[in-house]
């Protein structure tokens, strides 16, 4: 007997996956103006970071982070593996309803540059299809497990593909101390800054990260808000590692 809610559940997969053959992921119909993307609001001057989360989410660490983003105010960009998403739709949605970007990166984390054309959209359009069932939206940027990706990945992406431009590698050795201080020196004007929310460790860097660029004025930004923001168009297979100031 299937319940009532597997029912539903599997209708709007259904609705899901035909409005994906319906219409393509991405560009957007037309260009999204600054101010629709940012809600309406006034746009501040910059300088503008993005702050990026891979590999997540994990409950236990991406709540404290949600928790800290909240109460700083601040949105960030969150690339999930959807083995991940099992169980955590309920951390997706609050990511979603709170206005943080959601982004792929892939399905069992794997070097997409390695699959063939069945694997590849097994790994990507299977996360894409789960997390539009989940949050009624299909326009997911990319970022390739370990940046690493060639032509193929780029002809198949449908999606914009996102990659960093600050990097503290923060697997390495959980030190906050040191990601901290290796951020604050290298960021600049429109960076896109890598940390992954499943360590407590990164989520403690990229609090006091928050904490020290707002006091020297940064402003943090989705990705998809730094495009609007600088005036460009994401496309399609398009590698972006950065969107600093013209
Ligand atoms: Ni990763």
């Amino acid at each position: 007997m299937i319940s009532w809610k597997k029912r539903l559940q599997a209708g709007a997969l259904t609705l899901a996956v035909l409005a994906l053959a319906a219409a393509p992921y991405w560009p957007w119909e037309e260009p999204r103006t600054v101010q629709a993307v940012l809600g309406g609001a006034n746009i501040p001057d910059g300088p503008y970071v993005a702050l990026t989360f891979d590999d997540g989410p994990r409950n236990s660490t991406t709540t404290a982070l949600l928790d800290g983003l909240a109460q700083r105010g601040v949105l960030a960009t969150f690339f999930v593996i959807g083995e991940n998403v099992e169980g955590n739709e309920l951390l997706l949605q609050r990511m979603e309803g709170e206005g943080h970007q959601i982004g792929l990166h892939t399905y069992h984390h794997k070097v997409l540059a390695e699959l063939n054309a069945t694997d590849f959209y097994a790994e990507v359009d299977e996360l894409r299809a789960t997390l539009s069932a989940l949050l009624g939206r299909e326009d997911f940027m990319l970022r390739p497990p370990y940046g690493m990706m060639n032509a193929a990945t780029q002809a198949r992406a449908a999606a914009p593909i996102i990659l960093w431009s600050v990097d503290p590698e923060d697997w390495s050795d959980r030190n906050t101390e040191r990601q901290v201080s290796l951020i604050l020196n290298d960021v600049r004007d429109g960076d896109i800054i890598l940390l992954h929310d499943i360590y407590p460790a990164s989520v403690d860097t990229a609090l006091q990260v928050v904490d020290a660029l707002l006091a020297r004025g940064f402003h943090f930004v989705t990705v998809e808000q730094l495009f609007a923001i600088r005036g460009r168009t994401p496309e399609n297979g398009k590698v972006y590692r950065q969107l600093p100031p013209e």
